[in-house]
């Protein structure tokens, strides 16, 4: 069968496995070249970067790049949990599946262990099956990656599930939003949320389940010494503040931050461990395309940013974090890292820089449906938006039949 882009609502639905597949190997290979020219050494060659990574929400956007950074520019052996729909001989799976299964391929072959688990992160069945797994590899996590990003959340032990909304809070909010397949502007509009739905929302991405994992694997003795872990939070433009920041979402990540310092003073005392927050970059996902100015704001940065040559997407920052945040010490071990007054990683320092933003906002400003590609990056958007499903990858012939969905 022939696959291609299907598109709804601003959302692509399907995935092309080839596609995905090559799109994986594409950011293994960036980080072999980063290793390369930064002259790091994996743990096996005498590096002291990571070496056991947990990756909660491992097989698409910042978590996939993060396990590869792990993996590929140190050497690590990785435990990766993601929740995505397996595709079967005639049907096909969600991205990350096949990210998953290329992940798997090219680390069994670079001697590398993976184990990759299917499953709610959120719920305490996963996490004791991370806990066996991490006592059948005999090691102990040193770095805990906590990349979810979800709509949902079942607590684990009411069983109720809460759902998270992209609502302003106090007033309604409405602004431009870019349809990418249309090539147009369209106008979107949120109510203000009511407090039942900014309570549900802080459950759903704050850090409550962040710190269920670490206090179930501090209990398990699965922690080593000097554990880090970080989560993975966004700020971005005053301009988008009223939704985001400010909303619902922002609320969240301000709950996430919270628990990030909590989790710092708790991991120091006990284990000499860190809790960090990195402010990354906002890159297209599949929640971008749908809220309100990020997308019609996004298009307009990435042009900007290429146009000054500071532009990156997941792989780029993640490689970022590891090799000039995280593990920055002699022979990679980890260092004093840098962060703001409220203990946050700034990996967003780029596209907050004052020159990137004036230079966006103004156009932003500028930009009406009779001048899009004047100023917004539309080959660039579309590709991502499309890529991160495995479409327009380059090398892949989309004219080919997929001949099954559950190989890559
Ligand atoms: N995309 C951005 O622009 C941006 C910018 C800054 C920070 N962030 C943050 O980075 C984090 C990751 O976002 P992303 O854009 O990479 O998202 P993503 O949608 O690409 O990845 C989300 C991951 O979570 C997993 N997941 C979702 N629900 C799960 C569940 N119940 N159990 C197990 N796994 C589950 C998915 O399988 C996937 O691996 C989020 O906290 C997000 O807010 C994103």
């Amino acid at each position: 069968m022939i696959v291609e882009p299907k598109i709804r609502s601003n959302i692509c639905i399907n995935a092309h496995p080839a596609g995905c597949a090559k799109d994986t190997v594409r950011q293994i290979e960036y980080v072999k070249a980063q290793k390369a020219k930064r002259g790091i050494k994996t743990y096996a060659e005498g590096g002291k970067g990571p070496k056991t990574v947990l990756v909660l929400g491992c097989s698409t956007g910042y978590g996939l790049a993060s396990r590869i950074a792990a993996s590929f520019e140190y050497g690590a052996d990785t435990i990766g949990v993601s929740f995505e729909k397996e595709g079967t001989e005639t049907r096909g799976g969600t991205p990350g599946f096949y990210n998953n299964m290329a992940f798997d391929k090219e680390a069994k072959a670079a001697g590398l262990k993976s184990v990759t688990i299917n499953g709610d992160a959120y719920s305490n069945e996963v996490r004791e099956q991370v806990i066996a797994e991490i006592k059948k590899l005999g090691k102990k996590i040193d770095l805990l990656v906590y990349s979810l990003a979800s709509p949902v959340r079942t607590d684990p032990e009411t069983k109720v599930m809460y759902k998270s909304v992209i609502k302003p809070i106090g007033k309604p909010y409405s602004g431009k939003c870019l349809d990418i397949i249309q090539e147009k502007l369209t106008e979107a509009s949120a109510e203000p949320a009511t407090e039942e739905e900014m309570a549900n929302t802080v459950k759903v991405m704050g850090g409550e389940d962040w710190k269920l994992w670490i206090d179930a694997l501090t209990k398990a003795d699965c922690l080593a010494e000097g554990i880090c872990t970080v989560a993975y939070s966004y700020i971005g433009p005053e301009l988008s503040h009223a939704i985001y920041r400010d909303g619902t979402i922002g609320g969240a990540k301000k709950h996430l931050e919270k628990t990030a310092r909590e989790l710092d003073a708790q991991l120091k005392s006990g284990l000499g461990g860190r809790a960090y927050v990195s402010e990354n970059k906002g890159l297209v996902t599949r929640s971008s395309a749908v809220i309100p100015v990020i997308s019609l704001y996004l298009a307009v940065l990435f042009k900007v940013m290429k146009e000054m040559n500071l532009h990156e997407g997941c792989i780029e920052q993640m490689e970022r974090l590891f090799a000039e945040r995280l593990y920055t010490g002699a022979d990679s071990q980890m260092a004093d890292v840098p962060v703001d007054s409220e203990n946050r990683i700034r990996l967003d320092d780029w596209e907050l820089r004052e020159d990137v933003q004036s230079k966006a906002v103004a156009n932003m400003n500028a930009t009406t449906d009779d001048n899009l590609a004047q100023y917004c990056d539309l080959a660039g958007y579309k590709h991502d938006f499309l890529a991160a499903n495995g479409f327009d990858v380059e090398g892949i012939d989309y004219s080919k039949d997929v001949e099954r969905f559950d190989v890559i």
